[in-house]
């Protein structure tokens, strides 16, 4: 039996992967599979299926991920995962997602960082019916019993012994009562945009909450510094939202006033890649100019033609006139950076197993395929990918007979817990997420330096002074060691820019990993050329 935490797209993936192979799974999720933030991803998928007649391959989409991401993603990972896209994208055509086509064939866009249009698309709902497809076809194999779904059940700790994962305990959220599921886990548990509540495009129900405890527990964790920035969002209430990358993917074009004029500085200052630079060096550009001449920087959609609106972006420009009231056919838009993915997370193997025995990490909780920073389009890929490998792997041991535990398909009850159904961050005084929220925003902002993130680290210290639950303890040490690994690359390189050390440095070509021992927080590099992995 395998425990999967996270119903999203990895979590799916891996499911449904399983159960094809045979393999019965609990997937177990705090919020059900049409609520994960995978649903939320617009612009598209990539993969060199080439039909757009401009001759694109593998190789092409390899080292463009391995360019964007600053060299240091593990190569034989990232080869698995261009080579795979153009099967997978097949694939989903296959299950009914209804990408755009034109006289039969997939249609693909322009996306940052990529040189080729490689980015398959359903206008710019691209995650939501990927995901709507592939819920169904995971009703397939829970109507067999091979997939059992525990929606509402929020991951409380791992069981690990002697370094080996035997299962995890959850409590199921409407009645309080905790249970433990013995067996090999996946997680597959998200993001960490809980921690950034008001300033992300993801969603804030992906708390932070497993892996602040799977650290706590002693698991590794690997290149935390690198948050990705997406260049084009919109303030709404208490979130940023996504102006998906397809509007500029279609011809969208940011510019700023100066001197009463406008001013295309992208164009100007990347001539080759122009407003479809990587996210790192959009925002960047876009937080220097605002910064250097006071303005508000600003994306022009409105040469785009009635067919690009029309079969294209239709949601998109739903979406901008809902929340902003402005047409972004006939005008002009304010946008601006906002965090968007985390590139680190879960350190795992090109097997994706963790640090811990019979324990595996898939999609954005995990660091596997994007390096400093990731290419547009790649999630939905990583994350489909990702979950296929992890089963891979866990149906190889679990066929070998690898396990001790037995054949356990129901959980055991371990507790009620009724009076706690308050979880971490999402639930607890809300000015202590504020607090570490606000820390992290300030020293994890587009640019750093030294100073600004040791002031980070104090301020943290500062919050431990009053008196902290467990939970609150665990996401203060997730703080500490993302400031950490950023405090620790003395470099820039993706999406950690120094700027006082605005060079990159070959001595931090690799992964920063952190693991909490005693209290203690170790660091150190683990460097690109040991792909040994
Ligand atoms: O801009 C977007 O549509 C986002 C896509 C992605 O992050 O892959």
């Amino acid at each position: 039996m395998v425990n999967i935490i996270g119903a999203g797209l990895a979590g799916l993936s891996a499911a449904i992967s399983l159960a094809k192979q045979g393999i019965s799974c609990n997937l177990i999720s705090n919020l059900p599979s049409e609520r994960a933030q995978s649903v939320m991803a617009e612009g598209g998928i990539n993969g060199a299926i080439n039909t757009m007649g401009e001759d694109d391959d593998t190789e092409y989409h390899f080292e463009d991920t391995m360019k964007a991401g600053g060299d240091i993603a593990n190569k034989t990972m990232v080869r698995g995962l261009v080579e795979t896209a153009p099967d997978i994208i097949r694939y989903l055509q296959s299950i009914g997602v209804p990408f755009n086509l034109k006289n039969n064939e997939i249609q693909q866009r322009n996306f940052g960082g990529q040189k080729k249009k490689r980015t398959a698309y359903s206008k710019s709902s691209t995650g939501k019916v990927i995901m709507t497809a592939l819920i169904d076809e995971a009703r397939k194999y829970e109507v067999l019993g091979l997939i059992k779904r525990y929606s509402n059940h929020e991951f409380l700790r791992l069981r690990i012994e002697n370094n080996v994962c035997r299962g995890v305990e959850v409590r199921n959220n409407y009645t309080g009562v905790c249970y433990y599921f013995e067996g090999r886990v996946i997680l597959a548990s998200g993001g960490l945009s809980g921690l950034f509540k008001g300033f992300t495009t993801g969603s804030t129900a992906n708390t932070g909450f497993v892996t602040a405890k799977v650290f706590e527990q002693g698991v590794r964790l690997s290149n935390l510094e690198m948050i990705q920035y997406h260049p084009t969002t919109i303030k709404i209430s208490d979130k940023a939202c996504l102006v998906s990358e397809a509007a500029r993917g279609e011809g969208g074009r940011l510019f700023i006033y100066k001197n009463n004029e406008k001013w295309y500085f992208m164009e100007e200052k990347y001539p080759e890649l122009k407003n479809l630079m990587p996210r790192d060096v959009v925002s960047r550009e876009m937080y220097f100019v605002s910064r250097d001449n006071d303005a508000q920087v600003y994306l022009d959609m409105t040469e785009l033609s009635k067919e690009v609106w029309k079969d294209r972006l239709p949601d998109l420009r739903e979406e901008i006139i809902h929340y902003l009231d402005k047409d972004p056919k006939t005008e002009p838009i304010p946008v601006a950076p906002g965090i968007h993915y985390f590139m680190g997370g879960i350190d795992v193997d090109r097997n994706h197993s963790t640090t811990v025995e019979n324990l595996f990490a898939a999609g954005e909780c995990c660091s596997a395929y994007h390096g400093a920073n990731r290419l547009g389009g790649n999630s939905l890929l990583g994350a489909i990918y990702g979950g296929r490998c992890a089963a891979k792997t866990v149906a190889r041991l679990e066929k070998e007979g690898k396990t001790d535990f037995g054949e356990i398909i129901k959980p055991q009850v371990i507790a009620a817990d009724k009076e706690n159904t308050k979880v971490w961050l999402e639930s607890k005084e809300e000015s202590f997420t504020i607090k570490v929220r606000d820390i992290l925003f300030e020293a994890m902002g587009i640019v750093r330096n030294e100073q600004g993130l040791n002031k980070g680290l104090l301020q943290l210290e500062e919050l431990t002074k009053e008196p902290l639950n467990k939970e609150e303890i665990a996401g203060i040490n997730l703080a500490r060691a993302i400031i950490l690994s950023g405090l620790y690359r003395k470099e820039s390189r993706g999406a950690n820019y120094r700027e006082d050390y605005p060079e990159r440095d070959d001595a931090y070509r690799g992964m920063t990993r952190v693991v909490l021992k005693e209290d203690k927080i170790d660091i150190g590099i683990w460097r690109a050329d040991e792909d040994t992995n």
